[in-house]
């Protein structure tokens, strides 16, 4: 077999990549892990079984992860650009960091780290907005061997309280407030909320954004900047076992509350900057651009660990879209030269609707690669994006990939493979992704439709949901023996490229966000006058999903908009206001089963407006409930 290399660069390379991928998974990865630093080889190249599950990479090989992103590249890209920082408000200045640089920050912060008492396996809780601190801190965090959770600073006290105590962080990392268009909201008295529940915090180091005046609780708060003061400017990377965690990253499920995927140092790295550097096609002097945030998995595979990985410079932003207006985007495009541009379908969705001249007001002649993620791009969005954006010279990569997965699993390569609008391709090198029925059999051939499973492990596999493992198992390996259940159906079409149909479990996708419906509704169930919800996702122009809620009250007199914004409020409390119902519609009864199960095909085929194709209701305990939702809905 040829000698596999990192850079793939032409559909040959990839088909060779691939098969020698599949016939020869571990000596592919040994190749593939040999281009990136070790302070020790590994001996094992892996030991997995998908019952337990118990899956390991590298085994017995040392390495630190930032010593790769950073210490790797100061010999010969030292006064390189890593990072350019891009605010929310465009008369303020976008800041850049060097190699040399950003080297500098990590070491300063994880010094304060230390200082503070932060030592390797200790949980750092990160929420923060999107400013250069919180590239710093989830990097000086590595750089210690300490495990960051980086909570999206758009999630409620409830919700950083949850993630914090599901895994005893010792630490958080916060700022004042935040910038969001228009908008300043406050970050530290969300934080100051959820430590009334959090007896495992010792230290919260706050970083200052906006000089608001906060609350500083003395002997627990210390400020960034005051810390900063004293501290050195080199730290030495801990040595890290290849099976070490690096990080968790709360995710929604189908039941329960937010699971904390487990990401471990040595297969992470290997699979984000080896997916990088193809995706991408990144190139030496490219400015690559994921607009993600770095609180959901694109931002840390993406923004920050990828890009770096590759000594590319990468850049982060903290603004929104449609701030001061909807050409920001390509404002932004313009003033850096971006050339590789990594968005979500929504924002596109978004920007679509506010009217094309926003975009052809720029030029965005550096742009060569765009690239798509979270939820599934309609034919629609990827000819605006391909025709306005790309000018049609662009390739778009449709990157199907999960929390869990850490990097891209299913994906063109950026001018190489054959393109197909909505159709995220075939899966990368190293991917052996299956289509199963019900059974769990695999269907062969193409032009099939079925559950999208993934059969061998790859380096970046989650190993674990934190302090709960059967958990883990029960979610992802039990379903279908002896393979990783994605939770996605999807269609594999000629040529073998597949086409991602979306969530079969009780996962919604709202603008890119994932939540589980029995979160929201029991966010829901909380306001005292709720006695049942149940929530569905329904298609949505712009959000791909919205959250339609069912809900039941106590006295149905009080059905009426003021309890509307009631029921909204639980939910921002409860889990922040990304996760808003976009529709409430009060109801007497829900449609259920006689042994009591809710029928949510119904429910989901009414919030849709599909009255006629119900399927069989005669199973129902009371069918007329059906009819009275209808008539509901339609008034
Ligand atoms: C779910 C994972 C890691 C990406 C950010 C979201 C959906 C993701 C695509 C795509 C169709 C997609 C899937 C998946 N999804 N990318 N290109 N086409 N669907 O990560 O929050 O873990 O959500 O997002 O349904 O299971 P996540």
């Amino acid at each position: 077999m040829a000698q596999v290399k990192f850079h793939i660069t032409n559909n040959d390379e990839y088909r060779e990549a691939y098969a020698h991928s599949v016939a020869q998974p571990e000596d592919f990865w040994n190749h593939i892990a040999g281009h990136y630093n070790w302070r020790k080889p590994w001996s094992k190249t892996l030991e997995w079984n998908f019952e337990e599950p118990r899956v390991r990479w590298f085994e017995g090989g040392k390495l630190n992860i930032t010593e790769n992103c950073l210490d790797r590249h100061l010999e010969q890209r030292g006064n390189k650009i890593a990072l350019i920082w891009e605010p929310n408000d465009p008369k303020e200045m976008s800041l850049r960091f060097t190699y040399r640089e950003l080297h500098a920050h990590v070491n300063r912060m994880a010094n304060i780290l230390k200082n503070l008492g932060v030592k390797k396996g200790d949980r750092v809780c990160i929420y923060l907005p999107m400013i250069p601190e919180l590239a710093f801190a989830v990097l000086a965090c590595a750089r210690i061997g300490a495990i960051h959770s980086v909570v999206f600073a758009g999630f409620s006290a409830n919700s950083v309280a949850d993630r914090i105590n599901d895994s005893a962080c010792e630490f958080v990392i916060t700022s004042d407030g935040l910038n969001r268009g228009a908008k300043q909201i406050p970050v530290k008295s969300v934080v100051d909320e959820a430590l009334e529940t959090c007896p495992s915090v010792q230290k919260v180091l706050v970083v200052n954004r906006l000089n608001w005046p906060i609350n500083m609780k003395t002997g627990r708060d210390v400020w960034y900047h005051n810390e900063l003061m004293h501290a050195n400017e080199q730290c030495a990377a801990e040595e890290m076992d290849s099976e070490d965690e690096l990080f968790i990253l709360y995710t929604s499920g189908s039941t329960g509350k937010p699971k904390g995927v487990v990401h471990t140092c040595g297969g992470y790295m290997v699979y984000a900057g080896y997916t990088f550097a193809n995706v991408f096609q990144y190139r030496e002097s490219d400015i690559f651009w994921c607009t993600a945030d770095i609180g959901w998995v694109t931002g840390h595979s993406y923004i920050l660990y990828g890009p770096l990985l590759n000594g590319a410079t990468t850049m982060m932003f903290e603004g929104v879209p449609t701030f001061p207006d909807p050409g920001r985007f390509w404002q932004v495009i313009d003033k850096h030269n971006v050339n590789i541009f990594y968005t979500a379908p929504t924002a596109i969705r978004s920007l679509m609707a506010s009217g094309v001249d926003h975009v052809l007001a720029y030029s965005l002649h550096s742009l060569r690669i765009l690239g798509s993620v979270g939820e599934p791009i309609n034919e629609e969005a990827w000819h605006w994006y391909h025709t306005h954006v790309g000018k049609g010279r662009c390739p778009v990569v449709d990157t199907w990939w999960q929390t869990e997965t850490g990097g891209i699993m299913i994906s063109a390569l950026a001018g190489i493979s054959e393109l197909k609008p909505a159709h995220a391709g075939l899966p990368l090198p190293g991917i052996q992704a299956i289509l199963v029925d019900a059974e769990g059999k695999e269907i062969i051939g193409n032009d099939v439709e079925g559950y999208l499973c993934i059969k061998y492990p790859w380096p970046s596999i989650l190993r674990t949901t934190y302090g709960d493992h059967e958990r883990c198992r029960i979610n992802y390996f039990a379903t279908y023996k002896n393979l990783y259940f994605t939770g996605d159906g999807a269609r594999r079409e000629a040529n073998g490229m597949y086409r991602i149909i979306g969530r079969v479990d009780d996962v919604i996708n709202v603008s890119g966000h994932r939540f589980g419906t029995a979160e929201i509704e029991n966010a829901i169930n909380q306001n005292k006058k709720v006695v049942e919800s149940a929530v569905v996702g329904y298609p949505h122009d712009i959000k791909g999903q919205g959250i339609y809620a069912y809900v039941i009250l106590a006295d149905m007199q009080q059905a009426n908009n003021h309890t509307r914004d009631e029921i909204i409020e639980s939910v921002v409390e409860h889990i922040g206001r990304i996760a808003k119902p976009d529709v409430i519609q009060f109801v007497s009864g829900l449609p259920k089963t006689r042994s009591g199960k809710i029928m949510r095909r119904i429910l989901r085929k009414v919030a849709e407006g599909e009255f006629s194709s119900l399927g069989d209701t005669t199973t129902l305990l009371d069918p007329l409930v059906v009819d009275e939702i209808i008539a509901g809905k339609q008034n």
